[in-house]
């Protein structure tokens, strides 16, 4: 299939090639072992301690979804389009995986300047605003007062916002203290007592927890769950990341899709023609084998940052545990070659670069224009007529080459176009690596134990 997610590590193989078919029989047994995690997440069985917590749910979500568990994708897709076609603004209130999965989504998949465009160049669609994801008190002040400059008169269309709030455990403080200042700003706008103040709030949050209690106690007219047994950073096929994305007219049946198909073929390509394995292993043999423990997400073109950001969390927070774990680093090229390209070109011997790029470009290639010739002090007319992707295809070419004249190891992920099915593919792939590789080297990529210190302390500080 042409549309399929690629990954190719030829370009590493000067020192990795000896030793890819030695781990085959291990990458595949942590592979069955991740799978098999889902049917002892099912059975409600007894699951051993070395397992738990045990998050496998994310692995079948997408397939189960589309094939129409709990009506649940038909719910969010119609209070999504209810709520989209009551306000022009949506807040949304998260942090961690709370959050990321629906930036990634957004960035990727939304028009860059989605929130300066009018209603109907949006799709008829509200703008996104981020809030609940720091302690910024600039930040959160700048959002309430834009609203409350902006948004005089309710019974206006462009002048309504609402609130999605997410959070898992429902006790986090960064949202749950945005979330009282928001709720506050818009039952003061709206009326504490008022249908707006029931219908422009939806929580989505766990089936237990203080956000469940409040939601509750102030009966909101939607709430969607997040299933227990999936963690929050491998969430972003739940309403954690599904509702909102709808709300934003995203094709999430498209983007399910895309994650079942990776799903499928994860379960029963042979290495070599498998992007999950074959990404785990080219990463792991330079990492065991080569001390290369710094992964590169080297992605060309803007709007797959946020994409990176999300995975530099997963993989962080899923595998940096008992002093093991890579580094993930995220990228932009050719940005950051400008900022970091010396370093990746000429520093420590501890990296490898994994390229992502996107095959086609979704808009119409811009060419470089011709200019009267007493005007080419900037030689540029050399290049006229090529266009801004072919720029890009010559660094993506010329940046792969230096390093390969270096022996420095590269890696390419491809997706074919940056749309819903892609980036189904791609976030399922990162989560399904994550997870197996977890299993491959013997760390449960489950739970973020380690973050409960600061929390702790800060608890400590603040309540005594
Ligand atoms: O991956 C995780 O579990 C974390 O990043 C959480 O998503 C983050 O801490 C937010 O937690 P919660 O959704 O409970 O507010």
């Amino acid at each position: 299939m042409t549309n399929q997610i690629t990954f190719d590590s030829s370009s590493a193989n000067f020192l990795i090639g000896d030793q890819l078919s030695l781990i085959a029989e291990s990458l595949i047994a942590a592979r069955d072992d991740a799978y098999a995690d889902v049917e002892l997440l099912r059975s409600g069985g007894e699951i051993p301690e070395a397992k738990q917590p045990l998050d496998s749910g994310f692995i079948d979500l997408p397939q189960r979804l589309l094939d129409g568990e709990d009506g649940l994708l038909d719910r969010m897709e119609s209070t999504a389009k209810t709520l989209g076609g009551k306000i022009d603004r949506l807040v949304v209130l998260g942090i961690g995986g709370s959050y990321m999965g629906l930036r990634a989504l957004f960035e990727s998949l939304c028009d860059p300047y989605h929130n300066e465009l009018a209603r109907s160049a949006r799709g008829n669609v509200p703008k996104l605003y981020f809030e609940g994801n720091n302690l910024d008190n600039d930040t959160l002040s700048s959002l309430l007062n834009l609203l409350k400059s902006q948004c005089l008169n309710p019974e206006e269309l462009a002048e309504r916002w609402g609130i999605c709030v997410i959070s898992k455990s429902g006790g986090t403080l960064e949202t749950a203290a945005a979330f009282r200042l928001f709720r506050n700003a818009l039952e003061e706008y709206y009326g504490a007592d008022s249908d707006f103040s029931r219908q422009l709030v939806v929580p989505v949050t766990g089936e237990t927890g203080k956000l469940r209690d409040l939601s509750n106690a102030l009966g909101y007219e939607a709430t969607f769950p997040i299933p227990d047994g999936v963690g929050g950073r491998f969430s972003v096929f739940t309403a954690v990341g599904l509702f909102p994305a709808a709300v934003l007219g995203i094709d999430i049946r498209a983007m399910l899709q895309g994650a079942a198909d990776v799903t499928e073929s994860c379960r029963t390509q042979p290495l070599g023609e498998n992007p999950v394995l074959d990404y785990i292993a080219a990463c792991h043999l330079l990492e065991q084998d080569h001390e290369m423990d710094i992964r590169v997400l080297s992605t060309w073109g803007n709007r797959l940052e946020a994409a990176g950001l999300w995975y530099d969390q997963l993989l962080a927070e899923s595998l940096g545990k008992h002093e093991r774990g890579a580094t993930p680093l995220t990228v932009v090229n050719t940005r950051d070659l400008h900022s970091r390209g010396q370093q990746h070109q000429e520093g420590k011997r501890d990296r490898v670069i994994n390229n992502l790029t996107i095959s086609e470009a979704s808009g119409n290639p811009i060419s470089v224009p011709t200019v009267d010739e007493r005007l080419d002090q900037d030689l540029l007319n050399r290049l006229a007529g090529k266009t801004i992707p072919e720029l890009l295809q010559a660094a993506i070419t010329g940046t792969n080459k230096a390093y390969a004249d270096d022996n420095r190891p590269t890696t390419d992920m491809q997706l074919p176009k940056l749309d819903a099915y892609g980036m189904g593919q791609l976030l399922q792939m990162l989560m399904l690596a994550t997870t197996i590789e977890g299993r491959l080297i013997g760390i449960n990529p489950y739970g973020q134990p380690g973050v409960e210190a600061y929390k702790n302390n800060m608890g400590e500080i603040l309540y005594g």
